[in-house]
C-alpha cells in the first residue's frame, strides 16, 4: 500500500485548527451539562435594570438553597463584579480551568475580569465575541449549577445577537421600565428574540412607581401575550451604592421572591 501523502504545513495547520474547534465544542457541552437552566436577562436599552435584576435574582435563589452562577456578558458594561464588589479574579483548578469567584453564595464569571481597568470599553466584533464567550464557557469549571443567569448586552446589535446564539439559552427575562419609550425598545428586542426562535419567559417591570409611573411594561407584556414576572419599585435601596437590596429590605425581598417563584414554575414545567 502506498504511504499516505505527507500533509503540507497549511493542511497540518488546518487540521490542528479543526481539532481545536472540535475539542472546544466537546468542552462546551461538557461544561454546560452541569448547568440545569441557562437564562438570559435582557433589555432593549441600557440602564433599565438588567444588572440589578440579575444580581438580586441570583442572590435570592441562592438564599433559597439553589446553586446559582452569573455570567456577565454585557460586553460594554460588565458591571456585575462592581455591584457585588468582587475584587478577586478566577483561580485555576488542576486541569487549568477557571473557578469563578463566589460572593453571597453565587459564582460569578465576568467579561470584566479580562479588562485592564474599569473604564476600558471593550470594542469587539461578532466573531471575537463568539470566540470569547466560547472560551468563557469551555474554560470555566462551573461545578453543578441549577441556574446560570446571563447579564446580556442590551439592544438588537451584533453583540447581544452573538451572545444569544453562542450561549444556547433556555429562555429570557426581559427587563423594561414603565416609560413608553423603554417599553417600545423592549418590544423590538422581544420580537428579535422570537425571530431567533428563542423563548421569552416574561417581562419584569423595573423602576415602577414614582416619576416613571406604573404599568407601561405590563401593558406591553399583555399586548405580546407574555406574563409580567414581577414589578420592582423605584427605591433607593436598589441603587448600586448599597449592598444588594434583597439582603436588607423586606419589600425588595418580596418583589424578587415573586420573580423567583414565577421563574421556578416556568423552569419546572420545562423538565
Ligand atoms: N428599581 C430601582 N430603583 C432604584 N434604582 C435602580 C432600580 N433599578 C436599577 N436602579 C439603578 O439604576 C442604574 C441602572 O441599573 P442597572 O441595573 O445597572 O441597569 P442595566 O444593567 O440595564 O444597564 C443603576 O445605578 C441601578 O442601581
Ligand atoms: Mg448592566
Amino acid at each position: 500500500m502506498a504511504e499516505p501523502r505527507k500533509l503540507t504545513p497549511a493542511e497540518e495547520a488546518r487540521l490542528a485548527q479543526v481539532r481545536e474547534q472540535f475539542k472546544q465544542k466537546q468542552d462546551i457541552s461538557k461544561s454546560l451539562n452541569s448547568i440545569k437552566y441557562r437564562i438570559g436577562v435582557y433589555s432593549g436599552k441600557g440602564g433599565v435594570g438588567k444588572t440589578t435584576v440579575t444580581t438580586n435574582l441570583a442572590l435570592i435563589l441562592a438564599k433559597h438553597g439553589k446553586k446559582v452562577a452569573i455570567l456577565d456578558c454585557d460586553i460594554d458594561c460588565p458591571n456585575v463584579t462592581r455591584v457585588l464588589r468582587i475584587s478577586n479574579r478566577p483561580e485555576s483548578d488542576a486541569d487549568g480551568k477557571m473557578i469563578p469567584p463566589e460572593k453571597y453564595g453565587v459564582s460569578v464569571m465576568s467579561m470584566g475580569f479580562f479588562q485592564e481597568n474599569e473604564d476600558e470599553a471593550i470594542v469587539w466584533r461578532g466573531p471575537m465575541i463568539h470566540n470569547a464567550i466560547n472560551q468563557f464557557i469551555s474554560k470555566t469549571n462551573w461545578g453543578d449549577i441549577d441556574y446560570l443567569l446571563c447579564d446580556l448586552p442590551p439592544g438588537t446589535s451584533d453583540a447581544p445577537l452573538t451572545v444569544m446564539q453562542t450561549l444556547n439559552l433556555d429562555g429570557f427575562i426581559v427587563v423594561s421600565t414603565p416609560q413608553e419609550l423603554a417599553a417600545l425598545d423592549a418590544k423590538r428586542s422581544i420580537n428579535m428574540i422570537k425571530k431567533l426562535n428563542l423563548k421569552v419567559f416574561g417581562v419584569v417591570e423595573n423602576m415602577t412607581g414614582g416619576i416613571f409611573g406604573t404599568g407601561g411594561a405590563k401593558i406591553m407584556a399583555d399586548e405580546l401575550g407574555l406574563p409580567t414576572l414581577t414589578e420592582i419599585s423605584l427605591l433607593s435601596e436598589y441603587s448600586d451604592n448599597n449592598e444588594p437590596a434583597i439582603l436588607n429590605n423586606k419589600q425588595c425581598e418580596k418583589e424578587f421572591s415573586i420573580l423567583m417563584n414565577n421563574l421556578e414554575k416556568i423552569t419546572s414545567n420545562m423538565d
